[in-house]
């Protein structure tokens, strides 16, 4: 069967990160999650005092940002690295949380960015997370997914999350900075968070993980067949 690029776009804490490691492990697939390209640029950018004002010192600094990740098959599990230093935890953080849609605002970051995840989707067997893959980094994914859910229930989600990994943050903290990001990302200049026309939606709300993941996991089947026979006839 041919491979295919899965985009799943969406806002903030509707479950795209564990969705698409789910499809990942299940389709053998690699999975790439973009916020953490834009969470790594933003710990740099906080580490290193980049005044985001300043397009020079932005530029500048993106040069010498190499994010890489390992994944691991088995689990569909990703690492990030940030010239070569784990920072999956950190880039998790209300400090970074606070500061990266603002970061993703700006030209320059999306622009390196986007050449970078389009690198690493050219032999596709991919499925990527984000904002912007099924509209700007991969217009042509052969596999388009959107997904939403009502704000209490991604506030729950998120928080709980949070929770486990030891951040006491309150339900009032984590919706504040959930309604943020959402306003930044949507009305942003610069490829802003968009359903595209040929995306399929899903809205978690009221749906357990398992079912999403068959959901999508059938849509890509379907997928694979049209493209495998696409590639047959010479299409
Ligand atoms: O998926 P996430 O919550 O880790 O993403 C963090 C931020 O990064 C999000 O608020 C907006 C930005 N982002 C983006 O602008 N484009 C992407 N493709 C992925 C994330």
């Amino acid at each position: 069967m041919r491979k295919i690029v899965i985009a799943l776009d969406g806002y903030s804490a509707c479950g795209k990160s564990s969705t698409a490691k789910e499809l990942a492990r299940r389709l053998e697939y690699g999975y790439i999650d973009t916020g953490a390209m834009y969470r790594a640029v933003t710990h740099y950018f906080q580490e290193h005092n980049v005044s985001l004002s300043n397009p020079k010192e932005v530029e500048k600094a993106l040069l010498n940002i190499e994010i890489t990740f390992i994944c691991h098959p088995q689990t569909g599990d990703n690492e990030t690295f940030l010239n070569g230093l784990r920072v999956e935890d950190v880039i998790r953080s209300p400090k970074v949380s606070g500061q990266v849609s603002e970061v993703s605002t700006l030209k320059v970051v999306r622009e390196a960015m986007v050449a970078q995840q389009r690198k690493m989707g050219k032999k596709k067997g991919i499925v990527m997370d984000g904002r912007d893959i099924g509209t700007v980094v991969f217009p042509d994914a052969e596999l388009k997914v959107f997904m939403t859910a009502d704000m209490e229930v991604r506030v729950g989600r998120r928080q709980k999350e949070l929770l486990e990994k030891g951040q006491m943050v309150s339900l009032e903290e984590v919706r504040e900075n959930l309604e943020k990001r959402d306003l930044i990302d949507t009305t942003r200049e610069e490829s802003p968070l968009r359903k595209a026309d040929d995306a399929f939606v899903i809205d978690t709300t009221n749906i357990i993980f398992d079912q999403q993941v068959e959901q999508i996991l059938n849509l890509a089947n379907d997928k694979m067949i049209e493209h495998h026979h696409g590639e047959d006839i010479g299409l």
